[in-house]
């Protein structure tokens, strides 16, 4: 990253939620309605700002992307709750009921970064509840076990950690900005999936056989999560010449295989998957084709658990309407006695 943008300055913003305002170091006069300024700002990698002029295209593209992003983070949040009053400990249940209220949170750094670009929190909440915006196919999958929320953590956390990490140098600001903190506690969500399955794979032979049986279910749909293959993927050019995406879908998919062979090996468990090996040639491990009409299919909505998420998520929305009110109230008032402004 060039000096546009100081790492400090870069870290600041994320711990004090502050999405909106450019950074120190990041003082650069802008032309206001000139095209080429975009551009420029591209080439010499710096961050694109909410105060720059950017084109409709890259909006509209970032607020898709980004609303995406939330959504899922929000559904995210419905397989493992279904665990948190059967988690088999009070330490496991207090570090599950902390990962789900990480997911939130997620999630609102992210209708917030999502705001900086003009769109509405509400609308945005529409779409998704109305089906007209998605979110990741992954979380349409059930949790049939107390190993589920173990495969979640290390395989599910694990992928969002990969598409992510290069999501904090995506060239929105606000939006890498949020990446950073996001990937962090992605890293503690991933960690304790990990040993979820460790202490289960390391216990009683029916603890390891049900571990297993996680993974089983869970590692298909994990690489699904890069999205289909590059040749079908026909908006990754151009998301790659705006610097909002900076790998191939396959590209990712192959350092997770990566990442996750040895660490299987680790576990004493098994990825479902016999064509597993590793390649001298390239330096990586071949593995196995996905089934992309498998991903398309819970896309379309006929997943497992679509539209039990979707009737979840709008009784939710529905049961909040209350909060949602009283803070509008709330800042009413403050605004009509001026604290707001002080
Ligand atoms: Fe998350
Ligand atoms: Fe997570």
């Amino acid at each position: 990253m060039r000096d546009c943008v100081t790492s400090a300055g870069t870290l600041g913003s994320v711990y004090g939620n502050d999405f909106g305002t450019p950074q120190e170091g990041d003082q650069r006069p802008r032309e206001s309605g000139d095209p080429a300024a975009f551009t420029q700002l591209l080439a010499d990698d710096c961050r694109i700002e909410p105060r720059d002029d950017m084109p409709e295209a890259y909006r509209k593209t970032l607020v898709r992307q980004i609303a995406q992003h939330a959504h899922s983070e929000i559904i995210g949040m419905q397989p493992e709750a279904n665990w948190i009053s059967r988690a088999p400990s009070l330490r496991r249940k207090a570090i599950l009921m902390a990962k789900v209220q990480d997911e939130a949170g997620h999630g609102l750094y992210l209708y917030a970064a999502a705001e900086t670009l003009g769109a509405d929190r509400a609308d945005l909440l529409d779409q998704l509840h109305s089906g007209r915006q998605k979110y990741s196919s992954i979380f349409n999958y059930p949790t049939l076990t107390w190993a589920d929320v173990g495969a979640i953590g290390w395989l599910v956390d694990g992928a969002a950690i990969v598409n992510q990490v290069p999501l904090c140098r995506c060239s929105y600001g606000p939006y890498a900005r949020a990446m950073v903190r996001v990937c962090k506690e992605e890293s503690f969500h991933q960690r304790q999936g990990f040993e979820i399955l460790h202490t289960l794979s390391h216990g009683t032979a029916a603890q390891k056989a049900m571990a297993q049986d996680a993974v089983n279910r869970y590692w298909w749909p994990s690489l699904m999560m890069f999205g289909p293959p590059d040749d079908d993927s026909p908006n990754s050019a151009q998301s790659m010449a705006w610097g909002i995406k900076r790998f191939s879908n396959d590209a990712l998919r192959q350092r997770f295989v990566d990442m996750t062979v040895p660490q299987a090996e680790a576990l004493g468990l098994t990825l479902p998957d016999p064509e597993i090996v590793w390649n001298d040639e390239r330096g990586h491990y071949d593995f196995g084709e996905v089934d992309f009409t498998e991903l398309f299919e819970v896309i379309k909505g006929n997943g497992p658990c679509n539209a039990q998420r979707m009737a979840h998520r709008r009784e939710a929305h529905e049961d909040g309407a209350w909060v949602r009110e009283a803070a509008s109230a709330y800042a009413a008032k403050q605004a009509e006695s001026g604290v707001g402004a002080a």
